[in-house]
């Protein structure tokens, strides 16, 4: 079209404008998250960039263009590059106990599109899934998408709390209602950072069998350990039955990557597959991915973001405990990239959020994180992506901004 030819629309013809053939739920979903302008972005759950492995992936994927042109440039297939998923299932098995294999994995663009896979594969218009409150809005907003009712369940400093599980789960039964779906996020929560204790675990795995509902865990932080390794995984304590293991490798090799799985029964799998239809992922990529993993660079890599992550977060709690003490409770996280603050009385998030933008910071108001209601007093904060006297500098402003609200200034 040039540029002098008005745009095409539907009230050229006379009938009603094309925005109107938008299905409702476009409208009725909140707007996604970008990244902010400001000075500093404590919004964005983004992992340190200065620490990216480019040249190590570069190496690798001169090496695959050499070698293996043109598998890595045709479609690979719906289930994706079976020599990774082999590396997946092969770790899987040796940190879970369970037997699986590669026919156990599913190749995804993201764990993003892995709960959208999964989503699509088990949800109809009405049907019922179970998250915390709060918990990681591209779920809630998957989901909704799929026209799914979201119940909550309150989560605390350990995470999601097993005997609201189970009240809730009794509850719908009584009313004849039995949910698909149980979404957890059981290691370094976003948004709150918390850790499920190993009882809490096997409470949940114990319940939502007993109530014939399927768990999906998302593990999108696995490996950020910052203070030692997490309990064994849900997938691990259910002997990888009535689980769906959400993994990827944004957090520990690059986000840009859209490299992940899921991991879970031979039917799930085969069904997840059975509902794609997008050719499948890149299977160049995975061949990046899998020369990167092969080439021993893997594991120092992580220890190395275990190292930078954990400076951080020290560096932010130590700044919070300066800054913010009388305004905001915290527990420390045991990894992860997220700090969760419960602002005191009189503070409101809305209020913190607006007088930190006016002083150059970005937080999340922990209503974002909430499916039916709350967080009006929370707020996240992400210490990934700064360097620590960065961090401190935008928690000396993000204190003084608590400090304004509650002396009533802002
Ligand atoms: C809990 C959780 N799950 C899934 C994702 C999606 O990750 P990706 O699609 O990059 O694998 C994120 C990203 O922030 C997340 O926080």
């Amino acid at each position: 079209m040039s540029d002098q030819e008005p745009a095409f629309s539907g009230s050229d013809l006379g009938v009603t404008p094309l925005e109107e053939l938008l299905a409702p739920i476009v409208g009725q979903l909140p707007p996604n998250t970008s990244l902010s302008p400001l000075r500093y972005d404590l919004n964005a759950g983004v992992p340190d960039r200065a620490s990216l492995p480019a040249a190590k992936l570069s190496a690798a994927t001169q090496a695959v263009l050499a070698s293996d042109a043109a598998a890595a440039l045709t479609y690979g297939g719906q289930q994706g590059y079976e020599p990774l998923r082999v590396w997946i299932a092969a770790r899987a098995a040796a940190t879970s106990g369970v037997a699986v294999g590669p026919e156990h994995v599913t190749l995804t663009s993201g764990s993003a599109h892995g709960l959208q896979n999964v989503a699509l594969t088990f949800l109809a218009q009405g049907d019922t899934v179970i998250v915390g409150a709060p918990t990681y809005p591209g779920a809630i907003r998957t989901f909704r998408a799929r026209g799914a009712r979201i119940i909550t369940v309150p989560q605390d400093d350990d995470g999601l709390d097993p005997a609201a599980l189970e009240q809730t789960l009794n509850s719908l039964r009584s009313a004849g209602v039995r949910p698909k779906l149980l979404y957890v996020i059981p290691n370094y929560d976003n948004p709150t950072g918390a850790t499920l204790p190993l009882e809490r675990r096997q409470s949940i795995v114990r319940i939502a069998h007993q109530y014939g509902t399927l768990i999906v865990e998302d593990d999108a932080y696995a490996g950020l350990d910052l203070d030692g390794p997490p309990p064994p995984s849900l997938f691990a304590l259910a002997n990888g039955r009535g689980v769906i293991q959400l993994g990827t490798f944004s957090k520990t090799v690059a986000t840009g990557l859209r490299v992940a799985w899921v991991l879970s029964e031979r039917f799930i799998i085969d069904a997840l597959v059975h509902m794609r239809f997008d050719n499948g992922a890149s299977p160049f990529l995975h061949r990046i991915v899998l020369h990167f993993l092969k080439s021993g660079a893997y594991e120092p890599h992580v220890e190395r973001l275990q190292s930078i992550y954990r400076e951080r977060r020290d560096a932010a709690a130590s700044a919070l405990i300066e800054h913010a003490e009388p305004y905001a409770r915290f527990r420390v996280p045991a990894g992860g990239f997220f700090l969760w603050l419960h602002l005191a009385e009189p503070l409101r998030a809305d209020a913190v959020r607006a007088a930190a933008i006016a002083r150059q910071v970005a937080v999340t108001p922990g209503s974002t994180y909430f499916a039916q209601g709350g967080g009006e007093r929370e707020l996240r904060l992400v210490y990934s992506a700064l360097p620590p006297e960065e961090l401190r500098d935008a928690i000396a402003r993000l204190g003084e901004a608590m400090a304004a609200v509650a002396e009533g200034g802002e």
